[in-house]
């Protein structure tokens, strides 16, 4: 091993070595042409399947009920929500690695698309049986720093009718579905923050995700941007 891969943690995935360019550029590519985009494989098989891993130890003690609104205004809402989360931090082992990659895409997003992308920032999410989001938006247009939502799935067998479905609505007219996507195993889902309402319908079973946001900045004179 040589002294640059030493760490406390050291990762077993080369995830750099796994050729992103050609998902990379479908994630452009749609994003440029219609906002959002959902895509399959976007990890390799083996990395995917050890943030499965991850996400299944978590326990339930270490994870937050997931509330609406952010600082203050912040609250469960459980007519609204009823997902469990834990942010992703510290960011080592295989959580490094999967923050690595959202970097890479981070910099190509700014390098192609001029989208100034400061950060990014991703929890794991487990919806129980009977869990849900109900439709809404990620960002309040001029209220929220969060310009790109993304979320990875990590379910290894998902039928039809295990619900749990991720819908997509038009950004021009909000009651008009443009898609529903089965929250599968190695599938990202990624779309502009303010413009897409989106849902998780009523879930039949456990279902894992990654949901995360790439960020801009800003912050202005003294106040600070909350950092969720
Ligand atoms: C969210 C969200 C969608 C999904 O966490 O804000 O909308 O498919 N998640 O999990
Ligand atoms: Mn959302």
């Amino acid at each position: 091993m040589s002294t640059d891969t030493l760490s406390c943690e050291p990762s077993i995935f080369d995830v750099t070595a796994f050729d992103h360019d050609t998902s990379f550029a479908q994630v452009l590519q749609d994003l440029q042409t219609k906002g959002w985009s959902v895509l399959d494989d976007f990890f390799s098989e083996a990395f995917t399947q050890a943030l499965i891993e991850e996400a299944l130890v978590i326990e339930t003690d270490n994870m937050l009920q997931a509330g609406v609104g952010r600082q203050k205004d912040h609250q469960i809402a459980l007519n609204a929500r009823r997902d469990y989360i834990q942010w992703i931090d510290p960011d080592t082992g295989v959580r490094g690695d999967f923050l690595e990659v959202m970097e890479s895409l981070r910099t190509e997003l700014n390098r192609r698309l001029y989208l100034g992308l400061f950060d990014y920032e991703a929890h794991f999410a487990r919806y129980d049986k009977g869990a849900f989001y109900e439709k809404h938006v990620d960002a309040f247009k001029g209220k929220s720093n969060r310009v790109l939502s993304t979320v990875f799935y990590l379910n290894e067998e998902w039928e039809e009718n295990d619900g749990g479905e991720l819908v997509i609505y038009d950004e021009h007219n909000p009651d008009q579905e443009l898609g529903r996507f089965l929250p599968k195993k190695g599938r990202l889902a990624i779309f502009l923050s303010e413009c897409f309402y989106h849902e998780v319908r009523l879930s039949h079973k456990t279902r894992y995700s990654i949901a995360g946001w790439f960020r801009v900045n800003n912050t202005t004179g003294k106040s600070l941007d909350p950092d969720q």
